[in-house]
C-alpha cells in the first residue's frame, strides 16, 4: 500500500476532525562505515525514497493521541504524567522522542499525530530514526519551535539510548534529518560536521532485502559497543589515554595486538580499518574512480564477516551474487547486521540484469525470496504539501 500525504491527511481529518501538517523523515541506507559511528568515526549513508509521513495537529491539552496506520493501533500519552518505562512496542519511539524534546528545554504542545512508513521494518533501513525523526519534526511543527536538525537528530539518538534501550549511534537519525537527493553524506561522528558527497546519476544504489530479520536491542549489537568500549580500556594502557577508537591508526593497534585478547583486537581491526575504508570510498566517488569506490565496500563486507562478525550466511549469498555482475562495483551489507539489507554500487544499466541474478541465485541457495530496490538518495525530513 502506497500512502500520499493526501491520503494521510484524510485518515487524520476522518479520526481527529482538523487538517494536519505532513513531515516526511526518510530511511537510509548506508554505503560504508558500520558500526564506527558510535566509535567518533566516519560513515557515508544516503537517504532513501522509502520514509515515514507523520500527520499532525496541535492540541489545546498537553495529551498526545497517536494511531498508527500500519499497526492500526491508538496510543495516548499526557505529556504531564508519562508512563515511567517503555511499554516494548512502537509506541516508545514516539514517547521516547517527545519526552528527551522536553528534557532538551523544548516545551511541546500536546499533538494528535497518525503515523504511515513504506520504510522495510527491521531490515536495517532505519524504520526507527524515521519514525522518530517524522515524530520530533511534527511535535516541533506543532509547538511552533525551529527545528535545529542536528540537535534533533542527538534528540532523536538520546530517546533510542535511554528510553527504547538501543545504544545507537548517531547516523541513522543524523542522515534522516539532513539527507540531500542525489548525494550521500560522509559525517564525522565527532564532530558531527557532514559533507555533501555526489552519487553520479548513472549510478544507482541497489538494496537487497535477505528478509531475514535482525534483532537489535536484543544483545548483539549491544555487545559490539561493548567491545569496543573494551578495546579503548585496554588499548588506553598501552598507547596513550584515548576516548575512542577513532583516536587509533591501523599501524597502531597492529603494534598493540599482543595486548588485546584475540576477539577485542578483530572487533577493534574491523572499526579502525572500516573509517580509513570510508575516506577512500568518498576520495574514489569524488574522482568518478567507481571500482576503487566498489573495493572498498567489498573489503568492508569481508571485515563485517570475519572481523566484526555481523553478517550471516544469507547476507553473504547476497553479497557473494552481486560481486559476479558485471557493471555492479562493490557489494556489502548494511546497517547494523545480523540479516537486513546489502547495498551494491551499480551502473543503472546493470540493475535488471542484477536482480534477476540476485534473485534467482538466492532462491536456489536459501529458498528465500529477496526484494530489490534500485534507490536514488533523496532528500532529509521535511513538511510535504497535503
Ligand atoms: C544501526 C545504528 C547506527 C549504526 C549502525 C551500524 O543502524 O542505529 O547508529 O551504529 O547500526 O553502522
Amino acid at each position: 500500500m502506497s500512502v500520499q500525504a493526501r491520503d494521510l491527511a484524510v485518515e487524520f481529518a476522518y479520526r481527529f476532525g482538523r487538517v494536519p501538517t505532513v513531515s516526511r523523515a526518510p530511511g537510509r541506507v548506508n554505503l560504508i562505515g558500520e558500526h564506527t559511528d558510535y566509535n567518533d568515526g566516519f560513515v557515508m549513508p544516503a537517504a532513501l525514497e522509502f520514509a515515514t509521513l507523520t500527520a499532525a495537529s496541535p492540541r489545546p491539552d498537553r495529551r498526545l493521541r497517536v494511531y498508527s496506520m500500519i499497526m492500526d493501533e491508538t496510543r495516548e500519552f499526557d505529556l504531564d504524567s508519562p508512563p515511567a518505562v517503555a511499554a516494548g512496542d512502537w509506541s516508545d519511539y514516539i514517547l521516547g522522542v517527545a519526552l528527551m524534546l522536553e528534557q532538551s528545554g523544548r516545551r511541546l504542545a500536546g499533538a494528535d499525530l497518525v503515523v504511515w512508513t513504506d520504510v522495510p521494518i527491521g531490515a536495517g533501513l532505519s524504520s526507527s530514526a524515521a519514525l522518530e525523526v517524522s515524530c520530533a519534526h511534527a511535535l516541533i511543527t506543532a509547538a511552533r519551535l525551529p527545528f535545529e536538525p542536528i540537535e534533533i537528530a542527538k534528540v532523536c539518538q538520546r530517546a533510542e539510548n535511554d528510553f527504547v534501550g538501543m545504544r545507537c549511534g548517531v547516523m541513522d537519525q543524523y542522515i534522516s534529518c539532513r539527507g540531500v537527493a542525489g548525494h550521500a553524506l560522509l559525517i564525522d561522528c565527532r564532530s558531527l560536521a557532514s559533507r555533501n558527497v555526489a552519487i553520479a546519476p548513472n549510478l544507482r544504489l541497489l538494496v537487497a532485502n535477505s528478509m531475514v530479520r535482525h534483532q537489535h536491542a536484543g544483545g548483539e549489537y549491544n555487545a559490539r559497543r561493548e567491545a569496543c568500549e573494551e578495546g579503548v580500556r585496554l588499548l588506553s594502557r598501552t598507547l596513550r589515554p584515548i576516548k575512542a577508537l577513532r583516536d587509533v591508526t591501523p599501524d597502531q593497534l597492529e603494534a598493540s595486538r599482543r595486548k588485546l585478547p584475540d576477539l577485542i583486537y578483530r572487533r577493534c581491526r574491523h572499526i579502525v580499518t572500516e573509517n580509513t575504508r570510508v575516506l577512500e570510498a568518498e576520495r574514489a566517488l569524488d574522482a568518478g574512480d567507481f571500482v576503487a569506490c566498489g573495493q572498498a565496500m567489498n573489503a568492508s563486507h569481508v571485515s563485517m564477516r570475519d572481523d566484526f562478525e555481523i553478517t550471516c550466511p544469507e547476507v553473504d549469498t547476497l553479497v557473494g551474487l552481486a560481486q559476479t555482475v558485471e557493471g555492479v562495483y562493490g557489494s556489502r551489507m548494511t546497517g547494523g547486521g545480523f540479516g537486513g539489507c546489502t547495498v551494491s554500487l551499480i551502473e543503472a544499466s546493470a540493475v535488471e540484469k542484477a536482480s534477476r541474478i540476485m534473485i534467482d541465485g538466492y532462491r536456489i541457495a536459501t529458498g528465500l525470496e529477496a526484494e530489490i530496490f534500485a534507490c536514488a538518495p533523496s532528500d532529509g525530513v521535511r513538511l510535504i504539501p497535503v
